[in-house]
């Protein structure tokens, strides 16, 4: 099989092809990315000399190069995004150009080239937010609630995929997960910021109160996700794919991780809180277990752990990614 993957040098995009390349070597692996800030090729350095595994650098929102590109696919697997929440708010622009535009150009190309799939990575954050100390969940039948400008443009590029499938019969399948965490994250995010301002003795900035909740996910075990959803997934339709844990607050997970990093609270840091920050995320996957077999594997705490463990080991994967405009960046949003 031939795959077509977008955003593939980013956090999950990555962390997806070198576990479907270990898992299925026989296929060929084209990775299409414009090598952003959040891009970055060291991911998949053990598999750059793979004779499967292809990197193309360019624009999703480029309609030739994404056309002579789908002419040779059998499957997009649609990760490329400007994903980070708080850039949104900055500078919405990118999150509007790159999630809506360059979606729907790698729709008109799948639909001329008569892809067998085009599968779209997409988000909780579509439905919203849920309140504190509640039993609620999102599942595939929650109405669309985006409050935040990648929210809203991850909701406009869910609607397309879904009209291209209604309108033109294109054969889609979406996946709305919730957090991801492991290895090969963007330290812009909350567990790799974390981890890495203790290894380097700052503060760590918490936003608000501090009882904000997600659901957290093994990155693993969203790519497995994504291997059931391609194999058994039927045309059309949207599955829900969340982790193990249940309602922890942010300041709960930046405990846990100071604990086993052997540190102590006095580096908590309340901060300006984020505007219009969504308070609960928590997914029913029942029906993608239902479904598919989906069931989440990897234990929040054991993986947390794991994940620490990368951070220290790696420290020049992200010491090199934490300089230059990363600061101007950091500097800017937690005003430094
Ligand atoms: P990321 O920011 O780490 O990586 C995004 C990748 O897309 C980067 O390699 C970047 O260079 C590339 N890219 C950006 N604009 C591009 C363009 N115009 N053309 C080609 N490539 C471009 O993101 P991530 O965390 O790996 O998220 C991947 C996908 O999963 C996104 O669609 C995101 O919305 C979705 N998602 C992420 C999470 C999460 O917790 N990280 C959760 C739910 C859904
Ligand atoms: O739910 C899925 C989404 O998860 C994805 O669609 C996004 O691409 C991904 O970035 C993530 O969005 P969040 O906004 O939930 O993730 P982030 O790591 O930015 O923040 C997690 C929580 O931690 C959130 O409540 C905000 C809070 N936070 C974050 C940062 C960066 C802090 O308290 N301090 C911080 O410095």
């Amino acid at each position: 099989m031939r795959l077509l993957v977008t955003g593939g040098a980013g956090f999950i995009g990555s962390n997806f092809i070198l576990y479907w390349l270990k898992k299925y070597p026989e296929d060929k692996v084209v990775n299409l990315d414009k090598l952003t800030y959040a891009g970055n090729l060291e991911n998949l350095k053990s598999i750059e000399k793979n004779p499967n595994y292809e990197f193309v650098h360019g624009d999703i929102c480029n309609p030739q190069l994404v056309n002579s590109l789908t002419s040779k696919t059998d499957v997009i697997i649609h990760f490329a995004a400007e994903s980070h929440v708080d850039r949104s708010i900055m500078d919405p622009a990118p999150f509007i150009k790159t999630n809506i535009e360059g979606t729907y150009v790698l729709l008109e190309a799948a639909l001329k080239n008569k892809v067998s799939r085009f599968h779209h990575v997409s988000t909780d954050e579509v439905f919203g937010a849920l309140p504190l100390n509640s039993k609620e969940l999102f599942d595939a039948k929650t109405p669309y609630a985006p409050r935040s400008p990648y929210s809203a443009s991850k909701a406009s590029s869910d609607h397309l995929v879904r009209a291209y499938h209604t309108t033109y019969n294109l054969p889609i399948t979406i996946s709305n997960c919730s957090n991801n965490f492991g290895p090969l994250q963007f330290p812009e995010k909350l567990i790799p910021l974390t981890i890495t301002n203790i290894l380097e003795g700052k503060k760590v900035p918490v936003y608000g109160d501090g009882l904000y909740v997600r659901d957290w996910l093994y990155v693993e075990d969203h790519c497995r996700a994504i291997d059931l959803i391609l194999k058994k997934g039927k045309l059309g339709r949207t599955y829900l794919i969340g982790g193990l844990t249940e309602d922890i607050p942010n300041i709960e997970v930046i405990k846990k991780i100071l604990k086993k990093m052997n540190q102590d609270e006095s580096l908590i840091e309340y901060v300006k809180d984020r505007p219009g920050h969504d308070r609960r995320y928590a997914i029913d996957w029942s029906e993608s277990e239902r479904e598919l077999g989906y069931h989440p594997t990897y234990s929040f705490d054991e993986y947390l752990e794991k994940t620490i463990d990368w951070y220290i080991e790696n420290k020049s994967w992200w010491q090199s990614i934490k300089t230059g405009k990363y600061l101007e960046y950091y500097d800017k949003q937690y005003n430094r």
